[in-house]
């Protein structure tokens, strides 16, 4: 799988859209019902997945794509390449400005992070797109 900005169609996605997917059923999601899996894929092409956690002291809910990151450190990813966010909403959702900041940590400003839903819509931007003149690591070396 080839996941760069020449190749962003459906197909090149679907391993993530599968897994992403697979990870929503999971959704700890009792207080919005707003059902989230996202997945990543690693240079490696292993990929690693996460729901949205929330919780009843609510600004403790913890969102799909953060979970998913923190799961592939937890499991000693190699380089992130790509995101993806699934959910079964009509307008597609885009990662909030938390986890912008947490994917700027890990995936590198020209990489890709993408939207799709149950209606095979996808919507793909770069990382730098989603947080331009981020606060990233390299920042503090
Ligand atoms: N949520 C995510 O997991 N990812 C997003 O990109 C948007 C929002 C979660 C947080 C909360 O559990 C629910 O969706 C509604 O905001």
């Amino acid at each position: 799988m080839k996941l760069d900005k020449s190749n962003v169609d459906l197909t090149d996605w679907q391993p993530l859209i599968t897994q992403a997917k697979k990870a929503a059923l999971n959704a700890y999601a009792p207080y919005s019902e707003f059902h989230v899996g996202a997945a990543v894929i690693d240079s490696n092409n292993e990929i690693f997945s996460g729901c949205n956690v929330e919780n009843a002291s609510y600004g403790l809910t913890v969102c799909a794509e953060r979970n998913c990151l923190s799961f592939a450190v937890n499991q000693q990813s190699s380089t992130i390449k790509a995101l993806l966010v699934y959910t079964q909403q009509e307008k597609l959702t885009p990662p909030c400005g938390a986890c912008r900041q947490v994917i700027s940590e890990f995936l590198s400003q020209d990489a890709l992070v993408a939207s799709a839903n149950h209606l095979d819509q996808l919507q793909v931007w770069t990382v730098a797109q989603l947080l331009p003149d981020a606060f990233t690591p390299q920042l503090l070396s």
